[in-house]
């Protein structure tokens, strides 16, 4: 069975025949009009590649060092919340994925599984954790706590997000988290907020009545003040804002708008990825996420100046089919493809990505 799926759009339409329609409408919607969740891996298209040819591919080594640390494949876990829903073992069979494929797991603040349980299913993969800050302030400071003492790695502030964008489907299907499953981060009402709703998307209404809309850039010098961990801010899509965090000594930028499930009509991530680089890639580390479904998107990324590219929605699918099993087909398929890519380009290590490899479009047009 699992071998006819060869390619992420096959278990996405496995994904599809298969899971509840409360968990699949969220797992799968974007913002708004969904224009976003389109372009965000249609762009890929607008990019093309620039292969070098005999350059002794022979030997292939597809991995890099991210914030100090070795990982196997470019290609980590991006933080979806509540994976549960996929599969009864969730994120702690898509934390043991990672681990067994080496590369990073990105644990979501709103997880169905907690800070600990993750950290005891994967003790020796890399782990980070994903912040959303309530308004009580105390709740974040102990997740922070919490997540340094279990050995996750690196903190990833979540910045696109002072509300959840408007997913019709949610508010449609009045979505809210089944009754088994709970925010399992929390206890009493922010563990069980999620379980029902009088009307509306039960999500956003429980994001809005929590979680800190008047956030500002000085509160990373808070988070700052009480943690060592390196901070990734995930959610950047403009150089400006790239600049604002870099001034203020964070380690990373994730650039990404979210899934496209922030606010529709934004770029593709893909698209955002070159002011950022411009701006600041020699300070900070760059990493994308959003619409990375093939290894020549990864291959893409890192010509344009990523170091590194997550998936959301492609490691949720491959829950959704067996678990850590099925997380592992996927990075797996990636990797292949990537490795793919890498040889067919003149490429035997990530290193030897060159800039002028992918080139817009226009290039074309132009000649
Ligand atoms: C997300 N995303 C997200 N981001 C975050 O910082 N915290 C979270 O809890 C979640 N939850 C979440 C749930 C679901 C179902 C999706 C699809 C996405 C955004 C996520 O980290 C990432 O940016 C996108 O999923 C990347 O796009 P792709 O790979 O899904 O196209």
């Amino acid at each position: 069975m699992g071998e006819s799926l060869v390619c992420v759009k096959d278990f996405e339409r496995h994904a599809f025949s298969v899971l509840p329609r409360n968990a699949l409408d969220y797992y799968r919607s974007g913002a708004g009009a969904e224009q976003t969740l389109a372009h965000n891996r249609q762009a890929f298209s607008k990019f093309k590649i620039r292969p070098r040819c005999l350059r002794n591919v022979a030997i292939r080594d597809p991995s890099t060092t991210v914030l100090g640390e070795k990982v196997e494949i470019p290609i980590g876990i991006s933080p979806t919340a509540m994976q549960r829903m996929a599969h009864p073992e969730g994120e702690c069979a898509n934390a043991r994925a990672a681990q067994a494929m080496g590369t990073i797991f990105i644990l979501s603040t709103i997880a169905t599984s907690s800070i600990e349980e993750v950290a005891e299913a994967a003790p020796y993969g890399t782990k980070w954790f994903q912040l959303y800050i309530y308004n009580d302030r105390e709740v974040t400071r102990k997740l922070v706590e919490r997540a340094e003492r279990a050995g996750f790695k690196a903190l990833v502030l979540t910045v696109d997000t002072p509300m959840f964008g408007l997913r019709l489907a949610d508010i449609r299907n009045k979505f809210v988290l089944p009754p088994h499953l709970k925010f399992a981060n929390f206890a009493g009402d922010k563990a069980t907020g999620i379980n029902t709703t009088e009307s509306g998307s039960g999500l956003n209404n429980y994001v809005n009545r929590l979680f800190d809309q008047s956030l500002e850039w000085k509160d990373i010098k808070w988070l700052q003040s009480f943690t060592k961990l390196p901070i990734v801010v995930k959610g950047i899509l403009t150089a400006e804002d790239a600049i604002i965090a870099a001034d203020l000594g964070v380690a990373a930028i994730l650039v990404s708008n979210h899934g496209a499930r922030q606010i529709d009509g934004t770029p593709a991530s893909i698209e955002a990825l070159p002011e950022i680089v411009q701006a600041v890639g020699d300070r900070v580390e760059i990493y994308l996420d959003g619409g990375v479904t093939d290894g020549t998107d990864v291959f893409k990324a890192l010509a344009l100046g990523a170091k590194m590219v997550f998936l959301g929605r492609p490691a949720l699918w491959g829950l959704a089919h067996s678990g850590e099993e099925g997380v592992k087909k996927i990075l797996n398929i990636l990797k292949t493809e990537l490795d793919y890519a890498l040889a067919i380009t003149g490429c035997a290590t990530i290193k030897d990505i060159e800039p002028r490899m992918v080139v817009p479009e226009g290039y074309y047009s132009r000649l």
